[in-house]
């Protein structure tokens, strides 16, 4: 691994680049940084998952990154895709997963094998019956009426001490959080691939986002892929 941007590191060790950061929310929410890797071509999923567009270097960031949040966010629809499963690596940061369907696997590793309970972010609309059998086995968490209200879910995270959110995808819930301007860091791979497919692909999903500009903090290459670390522009810029 190489850093080539902000300046050169040859035999990088990713910590470096990442860990370095100060990373402190503001307008009382903790700090959201995003992690998601795309194909050259902006396909978020081949397949149906994430699996053959990530390589090694990918991979020791994701673990990278993980290591330095409170909670993993995620949405439904990867949980569901991608089989998700508990955090396995210390310090263990909760997984919360938002839904509105609470369409999820309660008997599934997320759910039964997590280190620090799982947290289930839903809205006070859903089936009161599914919202009992979703508290069995993880910590419910009522944050708005008809859909999840992102700001206030973060509002709740920051009020039970975490102040690093780390949203893992997918495309729909990173949308609504970029769209929201709730997304103060994005580390984002890009794939030394093409994925074609039969739709545009998507990396960020969202039918009302305006266009956003991005601060890039640092560029990092290995075997191709390049890792790319994205902030929120400071007013200046
Ligand atoms: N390239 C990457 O880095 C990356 C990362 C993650 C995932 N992925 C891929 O992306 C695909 C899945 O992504 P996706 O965009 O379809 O799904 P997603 O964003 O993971 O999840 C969407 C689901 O989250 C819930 N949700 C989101 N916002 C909500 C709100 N405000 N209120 C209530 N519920 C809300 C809903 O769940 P319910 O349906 O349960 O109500 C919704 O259907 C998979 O193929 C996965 O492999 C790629």
């Amino acid at each position: 691994m190489r850093q080539l941007l902000p300046f050169q590191v040859d035999q990088l060790d990713p910590a470096t680049t990442y860990a370095g950061s100060s990373r402190r929310g503001r307008n009382g929410r903790p700090w959201v940084m995003a992690n998601m890797v795309a194909s050259v071509d902006g396909r978020a999923a081949v397949d149906g998952r994430t699996a053959a567009l990530s390589g090694s270097a990918d991979r020791a960031v994701f673990h990278l990154l993980r290591s330095l949040a409170d909670i993993v966010l995620v949405g439904a629809g990867t949980v569901r895709a991608e089989g998700y499963g508990p955090v396995r690596a210390a310090p263990y940061p909760p997984v919360a997963v938002v839904t509105r369907s609470l369409d999820l696997d309660w008997s599934g590793p997320l759910f039964t094998e997590a280190t620090q309970r799982t947290e289930v972010i839903t809205c006070s609309t859903t089936d009161p019956a599914r919202r009992q059998a979703a508290a069995e086995v993880a910590e419910v968490i009522v944050a708005g009426e008809g859909q999840v209200d992102l700001s206030r879910a973060l509002a709740g995270f920051q009020a039970r001490g975490r102040r690093v959110v780390l949203c893992e995808g997918g495309p729909h819930l990173l949308g609504e959080l970029v769209a929201a301007d709730l997304v103060d860091e994005l580390c984002f791979t890009l794939s030394p691939l093409l994925a074609g497919g039969p739709e545009p692909g998507l990396l960020v999903a969202s039918p009302i986002l305006p266009p956003h500009r991005l601060a890039l903090a640092s560029v990092v290459e290995d075997d191709g892929a390049l890792l790319l670390r994205y902030l929120r522009p400071s007013p200046s810029t």
